[in-house]
């Protein structure tokens, strides 16, 4: 991949990662992701955090690196904004090749190096707001972001293009190809990668959302030009729709999200779905729209997503051993983890002779503190006048999310 653009002194290079491997060993990437590492010429160069080796990355760097006439060994400085192994696996082979360079991170990225790749020697700790002076008038400052999503969490930025560079931060799932910036996508692919940035943030910055806007209200005095993250676009027309959908997506943490629900269901033989059918024709009585997922046949990273963006949650399942059917015990679990706070939610399923998912499932959702409307089981498969109530239950959690 040929490096791109920002400036006549700034540089995109990335690889892209088409693979079969889940991101973080649980998020599935059918349509891969980009690791960006950015170049930045003064007297001195200073390359802007690393790769993994994972699917061919240093090739490709390397190449796109050739292509400026520059190889690894003639970095002077890499900045490591976190130290995630996406982003820093490579060093000990880059160590090889350029026994020279600095290193430089937030004192406890500097640790991380350290513990992760035992490197001691050519490390500097920089602390927040710190400048790195590279010559020819070109100057590096580095932030501290916390959080967003290590403790080790910085950004780096470059006054004279205006570039922040985020890591993490701002990032998206999904491979880039030849194109890199925000104005080289059609709008269809806009779309696309605005679905994988959902997803993204659900699944990874979700949790660290105060710090999202922490960050986004410190570096508020900035006049960025360039929002260029590790993963995905660099955006370098519209900056501030890759910053003002982050903000929107922190803000969800808080609750109110979008005017939607969530459907999540499973079931063994169809009777829970029976009841389901029901409730949706109420929704779509009040004209709510819906996403609507299937456990376990889709991917819990899917299903965060749309529970991360919506107000309104569906959950339908019915008894399995006296308890919660297990993928919904997996799915309520990985909503507690990512706090999924403050949904409206309705329960609703089917059992056979006893029940149990209930209590179970009322012990699972207590740290989530959601408003829950009055739930429905039935036995077996539903009755002409449950199917009333289920009808009527969808209508009310449907005018409530749209209230
Ligand atoms: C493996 C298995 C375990 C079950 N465990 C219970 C149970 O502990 N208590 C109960 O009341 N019903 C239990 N049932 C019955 C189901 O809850 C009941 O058939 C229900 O209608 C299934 O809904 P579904 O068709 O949506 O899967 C179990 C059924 C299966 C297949
Ligand atoms: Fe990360
Ligand atoms: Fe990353």
């Amino acid at each position: 991949m040929k490096a791109s653009a920002i400036s006549h002194r700034v540089f995109c290079l990335h690889a892209d990662i088409k693979t079969d491997d889940l991101f973080e060993g649980i998020w599935p990437i059918p349509e891969g992701v980009s690791l960006n590492t950015y170049l930045v010429k003064g007297e001195k160069i200073a390359l802007i955090d690393l790769i993994r080796d994972w699917t061919g990355a240093p090739g490709q760097v390397e190449d796109a690196l050739k292509g400026l006439g520059l190889g690894f060994s003639d970095i002077d400085y890499l900045i490591l904004n976190h130290l995630e192994p996406d982003h820093s696996g490579w060093l000990r082979e880059f160590r090889a090749q350029n026994p020279r360079a600095e290193i430089l991170a937030t004192a406890k990225g500097i640790n991380l190096v350290k513990s992760f790749y035992k490197i001691e020697d050519g490390l500097r700790a920089v602390k927040d707001g710190e400048t790195l002076d590279l010559g020819g008038g070109m100057e590096l400052q580095f932030f501290e972001t916390p959080n967003i999503h290590w403790p080790e969490t910085m950004v780096t930025w470059e006054p004279k293009s205006g570039t922040l560079f985020t890591c993490d931060a701002f990032g998206s799932f999904g491979t880039l190809g030849e194109r890199v910036f925000d104005d080289e996508f059609s709008p269809a692919e806009h779309d696309f990668f605005e679905k994988e940035t959902l997803r993204y943030y659900a699944n990874i910055v979700s949790s660290f959302s105060l710090f999202v806007e922490k960050a986004v209200q410190k570096l508020s005095a900035l006049d960025i030009q360039c929002i260029a993250p590790s993963h995905g676009i660099v955006w370098r027309k519209n900056p501030k729709t890759i910053i003002d959908r982050y903000v929107r997506y922190a803000s969800y943490a808080k609750g109110p999200a979008e005017k939607e629900i969530a459907i999540v269901w499973g079931s063994m033989y169809g009777s829970t779905k029976q009841g389901l059918d029901a409730v949706i024709r109420g929704i779509e009585a009040e004209g709510v729209p819906y996403s609507i997922h299937r456990i376990p046949d889709e991917n819990v990273s899917y299903v965060l997503a749309d529970a991360y963006k919506s107000r309104g949650l569906l959950i339908a399942m019915p008894t399995y051993e006296y308890a919660m059917f297990p993928p919904m015990a997996y799915m309520l679990d990985i909503f507690r983890r990512k706090h999924i706070n403050g949904k409206t939610v309705l329960r609703i399923g089917s059992w056979g002779w006893v029940g149990g998912a209930k209590k179970e499932y009322e012990a699972a959702i207590e740290p989530l503190k959601w408003n829950s409307l009055e739930s429905v089981e039935w036995a077996g498969s539903p009755t002409a006048e449950e199917i009333k109530v289920l009808e009527d239950r969808g209508r009310e959690l449907a005018r409530t999310v749209s209230a």
